[in-house]
């Protein structure tokens, strides 16, 4: 099978490193993809949103299958442009429909779907831009600290949480102000949840899931979740504290209904589901949906699963996965990311990353990496992730770190304390 992964994350690079451990792939591209991912196929330097491009690019090389990484093409509606077209309707496409992925592209929608099918959430009111003396008002209802999220997509960084109402004004203000570009225009103002964060992720086929193994992210750039929000610091699965019940109750009262409201509404749901969830006492409830597999949470979860992915993708588009059972490596994952100095404000690109050949073993992600003349060079705020798998997270978090001394760059950051705060919760069980 000729294959496309779109994208060029860890999350990518981390997908192509597992579909190729099987026995059903002939050739493998990537758009645009990464210096890791050259390992695996072919890297063709197309935009993730120029569909034309990519359709050409399958026509021209028999491929029968497209996995979406990130959620804009998504977003843009990628998979409504392969079904619409004659030409593509055979190529299966790993990826909801455009209305679906509003699940991830306006939080406005999510929320008021969650309403409609009491998924449990935190309460919100949405307001539009000639809504501001509303939004105040509503705010005024509310405890701090205040929850300010713009509706659209805003790359991770439309989230603001603030202690004072009047810092909570200003950020509405902005957003009303195009702070966030088109993101903005709408603003949900909700309560807080203060818990504990982790994520699970299914694989849909429009009717029947398969829930993958959960996993928790570290967001903040500093130790001990300080400092501005990034994309992820790091990642570790499965998560201590994730016990069967508290699975159960995410399965029937969050991803089954979540499922079943999309089918009510004539949105049959088809690719990877994202639900980042708070848990206050024990109880589940859903912060975001994202329409896709998380980055860095991917470079934990895919190297705990054994199946064959595309054996499991060709169920997927076939609507068939019911026959599927998910077979998990028991195993700790855990990875750490190493960024570009200055991230995620500005930061430099193009520096030279050395020691790459020693490391032979070890499970490294390639995210922001190039290849040029021959060297590996950084041009992202993510650069690479080191996974690791062992007994214990303790085991794990020593070979990630002792992989990360042998690669050094200009300006190298990373967090010396991934999966240290769950060490306590793998003592107790
Ligand atoms: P989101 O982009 O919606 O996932 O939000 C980004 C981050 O903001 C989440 O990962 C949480 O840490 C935090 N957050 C979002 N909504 C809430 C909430 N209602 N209560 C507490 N924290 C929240
Ligand atoms: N790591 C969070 C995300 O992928 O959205």
């Amino acid at each position: 099978m000729n294959i496309l992964i779109i994208g060029s994350g860890g999350r990518e690079h981390t997908i192509a490193w597992k579909i190729s451990q099987s026995a059903q792939l002939d050739a493998l591209f990537i758009v645009p993809g990464n210096a890791g991912t050259e390992e695996f196929g072919e890297n063709v330097d197309l935009k993730t949103t120029d569909f034309e491009g990519i359709a050409n690019l399958v026509l021209e090389n028999n491929i029968t299958m497209v996995i979406v990484g990130p959620e804009d093409p998504l977003v843009a509606g990628i998979s409504d442009y392969f079904s619409s077209n004659k030409l593509l309707q055979h190529v299966a496409l790993i990826g909801p429909s455009k209305t679906a992925a509003q699940l991830e592209g306006s939080k406005d929608f999510s929320k008021a779907f969650m309403g409609r099918h009491n998924i449990p959430t935190a309460a919100y009111k949405s307001f539009t831009k000639n809504e501001l003396p509303q939004s105040f008002e509503f705010l005024q209802t509310l405890k701090a600290p205040y929850v300010i999220k713009a509706s659209g997509l805003a790359a991770g960084k439309g989230v603001i949480i603030e202690n004072e109402i009047d810092k909570a004004k200003s950020a509405i203000e902005e957003m009303f102000s195009g702070k966030f570009g088109n993101a903005g225009e709408t603003v949900v103002i909700e309560e807080f949840l203060d818990g504990i964060e982790c994520s699970v992720f299914a694989l849909c086929d429009g009717k029947n899931f398969l829930l993958l193994p959960e996993a928790k992210d570290y967001k903040r750039i500093g130790e001990n979740d300080s400092g501005l929000n990034t994309g992820g610091m790091g990642a570790v699965s499965p998560v201590p504290f994730f016990d069967d019940l508290l699975k159960q109750k995410v399965i029937d009262r969050i991803v089954t209904p979540t499922l079943s409201g999309l089918n009510q509404e004539g949105i049959p749901y088809v690719g990877f589901l994202f639900i980042g969830l708070m848990i206050v006492n024990q109880e589940p409830y859903v912060i975001e949906y994202n329409c896709r597999l998380g980055d860095p949470e991917t470079e934990v979860v895919l190297p705990r699963i054994k199946n064959d992915l595309i054996e499991l993708f060709k169920h997927v588009a076939s609507g068939t996965l019911e026959s599927q059972q998910i077979e998990i490596d028991h195993q700790t994952a855990l990875t750490v990311m190493c960024v570009s100095g200055g991230y995620p404000e500005h930061f430099e690109k193009n520096k030279k990353i050395e020691g790459l050949e020693l490391l032979k073993n070890e499970l490294v992600f390639h995210a922001g990496t190039k290849t040029t003349n021959d060297s590996v060079l950084t041009c992202g705020g993510r650069v690479l992730a080191f996974t690791s798998l062992g007994d214990s997270i303790e085991a794990c978090r020593t070979n990630s770190y002792k992989s990360i001394s042998k690669i050094c760059y200009d300006g190298i950051y990373f967090r010396k304390d991934i999966g240290q705060d769950l060490l306590s919760f793998e003592i107790k069980n």
